[in-house]
């Protein structure tokens, strides 16, 4: 029968095998599985994986930092790009949801094609960078269109023309036979920490398709703060690890709005917290009003920009998750 433990020992002997003295280039999102595929490649070639972690300024409120700090800290051979203002540059004056992806796509793409030349060209003369690493799980190999960030942003984009060089590499899938409770095993048993193994799924473009409409870093900064809330509520009341999926979302409104003896007008956020088992289907979970109540108060509080908060109970079908 099936063992994590026993996955993790023939697979890394076999990547050991398969890769040698070959030099691997791989993009991490923070997910679960580009983390679990590159600890077990780190388990098999160590230095010889080069990781990149783009951060495209649409993460959640910090994440960058911790999740750049906790690969550090797992020894991966890590290479951090800050892209944002690249990126909110990019995406400047758009507001069609499959505009947003698209640009996101492409600009990702340019990032690791930098990254990875910068890689190649710190190595020795003769030694060239020959496989691409991918945290591909199994029913992404099923399904034609993937919803896991960054490996999906490069395959939905292998007909584009003139490809990046990177697209040369032969690609190294370790975890393409696994479904996701299996990789959450295999990181167990490879000790990555619980809080990346326990972690929701999150879109790989981010904050951007959970702000409706134009982007701008000013949005991010208010989005970032009341998801911050949102997220730290959930946790401290044991909601978040019964929640599959929750994010915080921008609502292109403003409402009115009474401080003291003054009249606002100020933006409002949706909250989403669903149950699911793949994504494909979704149900608003009922958390209590008393958490809500008490998330609602937070935000409006301290979130400058905030007035109303509301709580979208809509399942999927029809409703999809995000709301981009
Ligand atoms: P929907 O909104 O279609 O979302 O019900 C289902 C799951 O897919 C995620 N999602 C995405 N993931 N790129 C991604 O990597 C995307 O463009 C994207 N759109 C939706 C969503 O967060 C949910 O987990």
């Amino acid at each position: 029968s099936w063992t994590a433990d026993a996955f993790v020992d023939t697979t890394v002997a076999s990547l050991k095998e398969k890769l040698g003295n070959s030099h691997v280039i791989m993009a991490l999102s923070g997910g679960v599985d580009s983390t679990v595929a590159a600890v077990l490649l780190h388990q098999a070639i160590g230095k010889n994986l080069h990781c990149i972690f783009v951060d495209h300024g649409l993460l959640r409120k910090n994440e960058y930092e911790q999740v750049l700090e906790s690969y550090q800290h797992m020894g991966l051979n890590i290479k951090g790009v800050n892209a944002k203002e690249r990126f909110y540059r990019k995406l400047a004056g758009v507001s069609e949801p499959e505009q947003k992806r698209k640009i996101i796509g492409a600009a990702f793409i340019d990032e690791f094609d930098e990254a990875a030349h910068a890689v190649q060209a710190e190595l020795p003369e003769g030694v060239e960078v020959k496989w691409l690493g991918q945290g591909t799980i199994y029913p992404d190999v099923i399904e034609s269109v993937s919803v896991n960030g960054p490996s999906a942003t490069i395959k939905s984009h292998h007909n584009v023309g003139g490809l990046p060089d990177f697209m040369k590499l032969k690609v190294v899938e370790p975890l393409n036979t696994l479904f996701k409770d299996e990789v959450r095993r295999v990181g167990k048993a490879l000790g990555v920490a619980p809080s990346i193994l326990g972690r929701h799924p999150f879109p790989g473009p981010g904050l951007a398709i959970r702000i409706l409409g134009e982007i701008t870093p000013e949005k991010v900064r208010i989005l970032q703060e009341a998801d911050d809330i949102y997220m730290r509520n959930l946790r401290e009341s044991g909601w978040y690890d019964k929640v599959w999926q929750a994010g915080t979302i921008f609502l292109p409104v403003q409402s009115v709005g009474v401080m003291g003896d003054e009249r606002t007008y100020e933006h409002v956020v949706a909250l989403r917290a669903v149950g699911s088992l793949d994504g494909m289907t979704a149900d608003w979970v009922h958390l209590p009003y008393e958490l809500l109540a008490k998330i609602s108060n937070e935000i409006i509080n301290h979130v400058k920009g905030i007035n109303r908060v509301v709580y979208d109970i809509s399942s999927k079908p029809p409703a999809t998750i995000e709301w981009e």
